[in-house]
């Protein structure tokens, strides 16, 4: 999609507060620093629009975008940030939980993962969530800038065998720096909100 009009219309954390447009939505889940943000601001061919920072945890509400009076994305804040507290933590839980379970225009979610890293536990947590709620699933290796390409396919098995990846569920490789799977993860959103 050539993505001309956003706009940041809710930072929600309570279901009263979500738009209510209609339009279908595709969320974005991923540890902290691991570049929702980065990838959206992809996505909609801007720098800065989307708030990006070294600092993990900076996001904490939900944060719909609107992209040409077509769809949302939703920047959901990032998990497993060691600095929260417990009660912050159930209430970051709870708010997923209820916008997950409630929001009827959510027509996927992608998850982004470390292409460096093996996933985390609280990677593998996430994925099984999803799953549980028969979300169409995208999970994204960001970061892939940092490491060399003949690594990429060994790093996608480990990737792939580490969250015990279902074959129904898509998988690209993506940088935020190079901008490499970006047309790819824009026709999984198409394929997954037109219609
Ligand atoms: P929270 O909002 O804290 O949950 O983080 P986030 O997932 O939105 O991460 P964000 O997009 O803010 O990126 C975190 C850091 O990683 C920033 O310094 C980005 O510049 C960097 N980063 C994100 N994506 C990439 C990428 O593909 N390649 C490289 N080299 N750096 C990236
Ligand atoms: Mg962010």
């Amino acid at each position: 999609m050539e993505v001309h009009n956003v706009e940041l219309v809710m930072s929600a954390v309570a279901p009263s507060q979500y738009p209510t447009t209609g339009y279908p939505e595709v969320a974005l889940a991923g540890r902290s620093n691991v570049g929702k943000s980065s990838l959206i601001n992809v996505l909609i061919n801007r720098n800065s629009y989307a708030r990006t920072s070294s600092q993990p945890g900076k996001t904490q509400t939900l944060n719909f975008y609107k992209v040409e009076e077509q769809l949302y994305f939703v920047d959901v804040p990032g998990y497993g940030y060691a600095k929260v507290s417990k009660k912050d933590r159930e209430k970051w839980g709870q708010m997923i939980e209820t916008y997950l379970t409630s929001r009827e225009t959510l027509r996927g979610v992608i998850i982004l993962v470390d292409a460096r890293h093996a996933p985390t536990k609280d990677d593998v947590a996430m994925y099984e969530w999803m799953r549980y709620y028969q979300m169409p699933l995208l999970v994204v290796a960001t970061k892939s800038d940092k490491i060399p390409r003949g690594k990429w396919n060994k790093q996608e098995s480990l990737i792939k065998k580490t969250l015990n990846f279902q074959p129904t569920d898509d998988f690209i490789a993506f940088s935020a720096k190079t901008k490499v799977g970006k047309d790819a993860v824009w026709d999984w959103i198409e394929a997954h909100t037109v219609g």
